[in-house]
């Protein structure tokens, strides 16, 4: 089998994407990372890519700034990138970036993104700092298509974890981490076996066939 072209999009730390990496080093997911690109020059993500002898692009931001439509602009110089790298799924991996419809739309249920709650709990930002002030005794991460409403997407899947009455943002969010690292990469596999279908805004996991 082809392996599945994948891009990244991250502006941080990269733990996702090095848990992308090492899900294909280990031979657990039948993709390759075609290009990796950031909107921070500092990302830790370009680092990591660099390291595995993967293209990482810095695409600057304020290039686009004298644009009508900023966002967009920028969006489609992403697409461009994605597009001559030949990328067949787009990956959010602590982009912190809202994206337009400019990519949405190029790659509709072909663009996913992994947060840190139960959605529909606690979209956006300060993520376990909701669930802690919120008292929830379960939380946990999200993979999802990209839809415009920000972390609304058809869930693709989920995994919980205990919270605990002492912990810290800092504690829940390592906990959660850790099972992103998991989650991330299934449901980029499940993708590439062609096991995902979105049926009236909700996804349906195909049994394997052989
Ligand atoms: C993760 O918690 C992810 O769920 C959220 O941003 C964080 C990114 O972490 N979207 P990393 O850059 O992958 O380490």
């Amino acid at each position: 089998m082809i392996p599945l072209r994948l891009g990244v999009l991250a502006s941080g730390r990269g733990s996702n994407l090095q848990a992308l990496i090492d899900a294909i080093e280990a031979k657990t997911l039948d993709a390759t990372i075609a290009v990796v690109v950031s909107n921070k020059p500092e990302s830790m993500a370009l680092e990591r890519a660099q390291r595995h002898g993967i293209k990482g692009i810095f695409l600057d931001p304020k290039s686009v700034a004298g644009e009508a439509q900023p966002r967009k602009a920028y969006d489609q110089k992403i697409l461009e990138v994605l597009k001559a790298h030949d990328v067949q799924l787009v990956l959010l991996a602590g982009y912190m970036k809202i994206v337009t419809s400019v990519l949405i739309d190029a790659y509709q249920w072909h663009m996913m993104n992994i947060h840190p709650s139960l959605l529909p709990s606690f979209p956006g930002l300060n993520v376990q700092t909701q669930a802690l002030d919120a008292g929830v005794k379960i939380s946990g991460c999200t993979v999802h298509f990209v839809t415009e409403g920000i972390d609304e997407g058809p869930i693709i899947l989920q995994t919980g974890v205990p919270v605990n009455e002492d912990d810290t943002v800092d504690i829940l969010s390592a906990r959660i981490l850790e099972q992103e690292h998991v989650l991330y990469p299934h449901a980029v596999q499940l993708f590439a076996e062609r096991r995902l279908c979105v049926e009236d805004k909700k996804v349906r996991i195909l049994e394997l066939t052989s």
